[in-house]
């Protein structure tokens, strides 16, 4: 699958939206280095984690097993599956919130933001 990327902090920055249907858009015409955004392409049976790290990028996670929420990216774009989930609330997997270091991708092409531990919500879950 590929992935088109863009990190959380550009959104803060310029005052995006995660429900800004032009979002990666923006991103692609704004001149960001590469590992603010990009596109990473993931193999069969590969999470999303370990596919941007295998691409040299250093996305945030902390347990590795989806206990924590340090991994958290919005699925702007595409499907995912999780093998599990005991920490997102319904709200926010209708947000399109996600574990990447558990998360398979469903469809060919995603568009997912990661980096998003300020979005609201997320910080009480870090453990
Ligand atoms: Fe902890 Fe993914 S790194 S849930």
């Amino acid at each position: 699958a590929r992935v088109e990327f863009l990190d959380y902090d550009v959104l803060a920055e310029r005052g995006w939206s995660l429900a800004d249907d032009d979002l990666f858009e923006k991103a692609a015409e704004s001149g960001l280095d590469g590992d603010a955004y990009g596109e990473v392409f993931v193999e069969p049976r590969t999470n999303l984690l370990k596919a941007a790290e295998d691409a040299g990028h250093s996305w945030p996670f902390a347990c590795r097993g989806g206990a924590c929420a340090n991994c958290a990216v919005a699925v702007v774009d595409g499907e995912v599956k999780m093998p599990s989930n005991h920490i997102l609330s319904e709200e926010m997997l209708d947000q399109g919130v996600r574990l990447s270091c558990i998360s398979l991708p469903v469809t060919d092409d995603l568009q997912v933001v990661y980096n998003i531990e300020h979005l609201p919500g997320l910080d009480e879950l870090r453990l």
